[in-house]
């Protein structure tokens, strides 16, 4: 049954709040500074994750559910052993330290990916890294996995005392990367060691090979690399279910490669796409901040621009897959139809990042409505059956 829940009537809703407040901010490549605005919603988040049973918070989570939240028997999956309330998740590299693991479902998200998180904690690259491309709905990112580290995310969840796997409102992913000081040839036992300190705490693992803000990073995605790298994780005694992320420069052939792959090493799935290294129709485009064009600067783009190259990487994945291999679409994904277009290619669950902040938190709530319109319109009775069906949004 649907139950779609309305505000808390006690106020004006978050969405609207945060059209009005935040939404100015964004409104422009220059003033408030990217990172300091998300560093500040993080700050107060963690707070609110850690004192979430004292009354006045837990009231006001409450309140943001009852807004955000859209509980419905259609949107629910089950995946790689995981339960899934909703389709929509929470992109990795928001909440990369976990501080807000406990109340990301608030937010109506069926699921979150925490981390990038590395073995050693890292500065990452010098500040500016996060620029805003207000016009384009986009953003440029060289942060470099700034974090605190595996141990200290161990304690940052142990800390808000989670459900266990499998119990939680909300799935959580734990994403890994390499440390910066590890070698490439030392990568497998990085991961290996976050993943065996984490593995207890996650509903899945990332093996991200797809930054391109650490240098060699990328070069994991190749075949014999990847594979290598897969087994050292496979031979942990608790492995939680392990997905790739994948880079949307990757050529077709590399991208069937990774299917192969997928399938040869029984891996869960393949979250498409990260950022990208192609300026995507906007090398000439100037940030303010610095006086460079695009083409001049160091970073992954996302949000708008990235949306059809993303859209192709799904595609050319379930084609390469075929329905067995769960996909999760990421990219530039702002709108209901910009979701129902990656289901409808092929990914099973979608993430969201920078259209999330454009947009705001009722994002959430509009994509899943649209996904039940679209469902109701074309005659389907779960989501699970509207992936890779090819239908038009309608
Ligand atoms: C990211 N992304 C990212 N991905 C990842 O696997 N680990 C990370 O640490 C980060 N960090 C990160 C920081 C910032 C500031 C941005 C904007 C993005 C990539 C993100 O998860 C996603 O794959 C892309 O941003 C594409 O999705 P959107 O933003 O277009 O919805």
């Amino acid at each position: 049954m649907a139950e779609t829940n309305g505000g808390t009537g006690s106020g004006p809703a978050t969405g609207a709040l945060y059209q009005r407040f935040v939404g100015p901010l964004l409104q422009s490549d220059v003033g408030a500074d990217a990172e300091q605005l998300s560093r500040l919603t993080l700050l107060a988040l963690g707070q609110a994750a850690l004192r979430r049973r004292w009354p006045l918070v837990s009231g006001s989570l409450a309140g943001l559910a009852g807004e955000l939240q859209h509980r419905d028997a259609r949107l629910e999956q089950t995946l790689f052993g995981c339960r899934f309330a909703n389709p929509v998740g929470l992109a990795a590299g928001f909440d990369k330290n976990g501080v807000a693991a406990a109340i990301w479902d608030c937010f109506g998200f069926g699921f979150a990916e925490l981390g990038t998180v590395t073995w050693h904690g890292q500065p990452g690259n010098p500040r500016p890294r996060l620029f805003r491309l207000a016009a384009e709905r986009a953003a440029l990112n060289r942060m470099g996995f700034n974090n605190d580290g595996a141990q200290a995310l161990r304690r940052t969840l142990e800390r808000q005392q989670l459900q266990p796997p499998g119990q939680r409102p909300a799935v959580l992913g734990i994403n890994l990367g390499k440390s910066k000081i590890t070698p490439l040839e030392l990568a497998p036992d990085d991961y290996a060691s976050s993943l065996e300190l984490l593995a207890p705490l996650a509903d899945y693992a990332v093996i991200n090979v797809s930054s391109p803000n650490t240098p060699g990073l990328r070069e994991l995605q190749d075949e014999v690399l990847l594979r290598r790298l897969v087994e050292r994780l496979r031979r942990l005694p608790a492995c939680p279910p392990l997905l790739v992320k994948i880079a949307p420069d990757l050529e077709d052939d590399a991208i069937d490669a990774i299917a192969r792959l997928a399938y040869e090493e029984g891996l869960a799935g393949v979250i498409a796409v990260n950022t990208s290294i192609d300026r995507l129709g906007l090398v000439g485009r100037i940030l303010p901040q610095t006086g460079q064009t695009l083409a001049q600067e160091m970073g992954g783009l996302s949000g708008r621009p990235l949306r059809r190259r993303a859209l192709e990487v799904v595609r050319r994945l379930r084609a390469a897959a075929g329905p067995a291999l769960p996909l999760v679409g990421v990219g530039g994904i702002d709108s209901p139809e910009a979701a129902w277009e990656r289901i409808s290619a092929g990914a099973s669950l979608v993430q969201l990042y920078t259209g999330w902040i454009y947009e705001g938190p009722q994002l959430v709530p509009a994509i899943l409505e649209g996904l039940l319109q679209q469902l109701d319109r074309h005659g389907l009775r779960t989501i699970g059956e509207a992936v890779g069906s090819g239908l038009p949004w309608r």
